[in-house]
């Protein structure tokens, strides 16, 4: 057994997907609606462990990362097993949480996260599931891209054109709050998922 798989034995969820334990060596860093993230401590890499019933995940989130690999947008894949991957920690701020703190999301950040979902789309992939938690603005201001395992799907995401509409139509304009409370954040992203917000529909 290697060191990651006997890491993510270490890791136990009860039957509502909450978690129940982890090892000493691992610190909660995220949760998705698929998975736990933790950053093996004294390490600069996280391991990702999917819920039993989206195990599957985790060799198809692998196989999309390795076909990213040259591109630095997007973190190094260290390892992947049956219910796991490896990849590097970022530590950073997601789109999600620079709101909710006030950090200035930039026009040339936009722009920056535009070409590296173009680069992933030149590799054959159909960027997917684009939404606020699964990019960075990392502590050096450089972006990176998590959460890659449906770009091999054939829908259409529409929600990174939303973002940006919404980035120039509101975001930008100097009477738009740069700083909006997490409660309400969730309140907008759960109405948007919906479908209930004019001109921003999904479906
Ligand atoms: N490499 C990383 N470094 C730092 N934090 C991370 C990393 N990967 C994930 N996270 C944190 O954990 C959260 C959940 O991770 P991830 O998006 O991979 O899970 P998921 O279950 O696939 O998510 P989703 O709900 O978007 O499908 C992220 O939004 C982020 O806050
Ligand atoms: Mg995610």
């Amino acid at each position: 057994m290697n060191i990651y798989q006997a890491l993510a034995r270490t890791v136990a969820v009860d039957r509502k997907n909450r978690l129940i334990r982890h090892g000493n060596s691992l610190k909660l860093v995220g949760k998705g609606r698929s998975a736990f993230v933790f950053r093996i401590k004294s390490s600069n890499k996280v391991i990702k462990i999917f819920f039993p019933e989206f195990a599957h995940i985790a060799k198809e989130e692998m196989a999309i990362y390795r076909l990213l690999q040259n591109i630095p947008y997007y973190p190094t894949i260290y390892d992947a097993g049956a219910n796991y991957i490896v990849i590097d920690y970022i530590e950073g701020l997601t789109l999600f949480e620079c709101v909710a703190k006030g950090k200035i999301i930039t026009p040339l950040h936009m722009k920056e996260i535009d070409y590296a979902l173009e680069l992933a789309t030149e590799q054959g992939l159909n960027p997917s599931d684009i939404h606020l938690r699964n990019i960075f603005i990392t502590k050096d201001g450089d972006i990176k891209i998590i959460d890659v395992a449906r770009y091999r799907q054939q829908k259409t995401c529409v929600q990174w054109q939303h973002f940006k509409r919404a980035y120039e139509q509101l975001y930008r304009k100097q009477f738009f709050p740069k700083k909006i409370a997490t409660s309400y954040l969730n309140g907008i992203a759960f109405l948007y998922k919906k479908g209930i917000i004019p001109t921003y529909r999904t479906n």
